[in-house]
């Protein structure tokens, strides 16, 4: 793995004897009501600690991802987590997955060689081994990332292995390196998202991006400079870099998995390395954020790492434009007009509405490779925060199966997203007195008004837009990026 990212854990499917096992940390499943899985029965039965107490000491629940740990339960195993997954034989999904997230904070620093996860026997409907390996894979590599570039004295972590017992190890193997390359490609979104505005600039992403062509033989990477981007016309994107000394960059990856012929997917990705507002100067208070404002970009990153690591058969082009959004005597002025790529003019009217600018042109370039389908990513309206909060991405379409698609793939990896209405009622908002269109829609449905602008360059072909202004970090104490939409992302792309 490229970016920075240290890739520290390792993950293996095994069968495994319990009374036979030597291990530093076992992981064992215990339910509400006082159930144990059959694991951590035996467990408790060898143990010098009856489970059963902790339950009736109050110490343990079952609740889900609740934890309890017991030092040294036998000779030979030093370490017992017994996880809550609430009641025994109703686990859902999405409990699963919840509490493997739990594992994974607990699983953050370890130290210990090898941890032996004992979750297979739990029983879900219409969840095989594989799913449940790729949760916990998925988990874990997310728990063990840290961010250290930019602080002194952080310890590398250490590496560890861990082992997912199972009876059926060739299955569980299988999701165990989706899940490890779906966490790894959140991790280097997490990583480039965490990097601060005056390093991850424009150009730090198009050198990011060559690095990775450079290491991986089917990635061929090309960077269009401000002055080719003037001879395509890209008008409105040149605009949003006006006023800063960083110049824009246009990424362009191509990863090759199939014949040359096959048509590719495409994703692209807004990458404001620092959003300012521009001459629409945005209020001082928690400014420091907007320097996610390429998350976009980000997941662009990220997707394409997961890629590269599993090499389905597909083609994928993955698209990010980069720019700075700051005020200087060359910015964008509010009233002036621009021309997109596309030919169509644009009023900005409110230089804080940068992403579509960027994006417009970007999703015009795109056009050239055919693409099978288009999505872009990008934390674009604070009014999708006001609607969806941060649980859900906005989901937005020229085509209703395509956003069906993108549902259901955002509901099986756990990485939802909605599906907004895009109603041809809307698109006079952006009705403008000077050009063909005004950048902005005034307040209601911001995040409508922003998709419906989004849809006047993306007519050639079928295209979704996910806002992920809500989703893509956090705020307060653990302020940091996501990772999300890459698991939403890869898994469109890999069922294709
Ligand atoms: N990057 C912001 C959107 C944003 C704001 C994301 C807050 C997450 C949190 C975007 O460029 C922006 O400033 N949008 C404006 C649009 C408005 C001027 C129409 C917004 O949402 O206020
Ligand atoms: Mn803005
Ligand atoms: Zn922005």
């Amino acid at each position: 793995m490229s970016i920075n990212v240290a890739n520290n854990t390792k993950f293996s499917a095994k069968k495994v004897t319990i009374d036979t096992l030597k291990t530093d940390c076992i992981v064992v499943a215990g339910f509400s009501d006082g159930e144990l899985s059959d694991t951590a029965k035996q467990l408790s039965n060898d143990s010098n600690i009856a489970i059963n107490t902790l339950y009736k000491q109050g110490e343990f629940s079952g609740k889900v991802g609740q934890q309890v740990t017991l030092y040294q339960p036998t000779k030979n195993i030093s370490k017992a987590i017994i996880l809550g997954f609430g009641a025994k034989d109703k686990t859902s999904i999405a409990e699963f997955r919840k509490a493997a997230n739990s594992l994974g904070k607990a699983l953050s620093n370890s130290t210990l060689k090898q941890t032996v996860i004992c979750l297979d026997e739990i029983e879900i409907p219409d969840c095989t081994s594989k799913v449940k390996a790729r949760i916990c894979a998925e988990a874990i590599s997310h728990g063990r990332y840290q961010y250290a570039q930019t602080r002194s004295g952080t310890k590398t972590k250490s590496n560890v292995s861990v082992t997912y017992a199972t009876a059926t190890p060739k299955d569980a193997n299988k999701g165990l390196t989706v899940g490890h390359a779906i966490g790894n490609g959140m991790n280097v979104a997490r990583e480039l998202g965490n990097l601060p505005g005056n390093i991850c600039t424009p150009s730090y992403l198009a050198s990011q991006a060559k690095k990775l062509g450079k290491a991986h033989k089917n990635l061929s990477v090309k960077v269009l400079s401000e002055k080719q981007m003037k001879e395509l016309g890209m008008g409105s994107l040149l605009s949003v870099s006006a006023g800063s000394n960083e110049p824009a960059q246009l990424i362009v990856m191509e990863y090759t998995g199939a014949a040359k012929s096959q048509k590719p997917h495409a994703i692209v990705g807004k990458g404001i390395t620092f959003d300012t507002g521009g001459i629409s100067l945005k209020p001082g208070a928690g400014m420091d954020e907007m320097k996610f404002d390429m998350c976009g970009a980000a997941s662009v990153f990220g997707t394409v790492t997961t890629l590269l690591e599993l090499q389905p058969k597909i083609n994928v082009v993955a698209v990010v434009a980069a720019a700075e959004n700051m005020p200087g005597s060359k910015a964008t002025k509010p009233g002036d007009i621009v021309t997109s790529m596309s030919g169509q003019t644009i009023e900005v009217l409110n230089t804080d509405a940068e992403g579509r600018l960027v994006l417009c042109d970007a999703l015009s370039y795109v056009e050239r490779f055919k693409p099978q389908s288009v999505i872009d990513i990008a934390t674009l309206t604070g009014a999708c925060v006001i609607a969806l909060g941060g649980h859900a991405t906005g989901l937005f379409s020229n085509d209703d199966e395509f956003a069906n698609e993108l549902v259901a793939a955002g509901i099986k990896s756990g990485d939802r997203a909605w599906h907004m209405p895009m109603w041809d009622e809307y698109q006079g908002q952006l009705d403008s007195n000077f050009a063909d269109i005004a950048n902005i829609g005034g307040r209601p449905a911001g995040s409508i008004t922003a998709a419906c602008f989004l849809s006047r360059f993306t007519k050639k072909y079928t295209w979704a837009h996910l806002d992920i202004a809500g989703t893509a970090w956090l705020s307060g104490g653990a302020k940091g990026a996501t990772g999300r939409p890459v698991p939403l992302l890869s898994e469109y792309l890999l069922s294709k």
